[in-house]
């Protein structure tokens, strides 16, 4: 069982996470938006890379208010490809990020395995890493490896979906980790957003 920050203290250690987006994404509710918003707002990331970008609706609603940002990666599959879930074989989006294709902080990089294609030396060092790809229990692995490879000291992953019982995998995998490395990924009550923040070496 993954430790549950309380939503307002989460808003109170790391600020408020501003205006939901509007229309609300459609696979990242407001609630979540709003966490991922106050990380921006509290941290300004410079880098930021979102495994599993879709149309690029909750990079839309960041971006629109972080001017900090300076690159955003957005990856995934092409459009002919199968995600590993069936359940997740409705979401392959027929032009990966087109919703923030004009933003020139915007790169989206898209292959047939998607983020299985890439390795920490594709990607550049990051300050916060949103993973919302591949739900299978290997894909959420394999990209908390990736991610874990190329954030910033002091950098923030986000995993989506724990929780969701459509993807159980998430939850499994983050228990399991919290299990074995001792609770260093928290859920925020009234979402289904989790967070590690990268130690800061000394
Ligand atoms: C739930 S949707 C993401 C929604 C998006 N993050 C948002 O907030 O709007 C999952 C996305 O992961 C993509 N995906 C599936 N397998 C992937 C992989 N191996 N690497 C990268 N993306 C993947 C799907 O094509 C889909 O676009």
């Amino acid at each position: 069982m993954t430790a549950c920050l309380a939503r307002d203290w989460f808003f109170r250690l790391f600020g408020a996470g501003g205006s939901p987006a509007d229309p609300e994404p459609v696979f990242t509710g407001a609630q979540d938006i709003d966490v991922l918003l106050a990380f921006s707002q509290t941290f300004h990331p410079r880098t930021v890379v979102e495994i599993g970008i879709q149309r690029g609706t909750t990079a839309q609603a960041i971006l629109a208010r972080a001017p900090w940002i300076s690159s955003y990666i957005g990856v995934d599959i092409t459009p002919e490809s199968l995600p590993t879930l069936a359940v997740q074989h409705d979401e392959v989006p027929a032009r990966a990020g087109e919703l923030v294709a004009s933003d020139p902080r915007v790169t989206v990089r898209v292959s047939p395995q998607g983020s299985r294609d890439l390795g920490s030396d594709d990607l550049p060092p990051a300050d916060l890493i949103f993973i919302d790809g591949d739900h299978s229990e290997a894909g959420v692995l394999y990209d908390t490896e990736l991610a874990r490879r190329i954030v910033r000291p002091g950098g923030i992953i986000c995993w989506h979906d724990y929780g969701n019982s459509l993807v159980p995998a998430v939850t499994q995998v983050i228990d399991g980790l919290n299990q074995v490395e001792g609770d260093h990924i928290c859920l925020v009550e009234g979402t289904v957003v989790c967070f590690e923040i990268r130690r800061q070496l000394t």
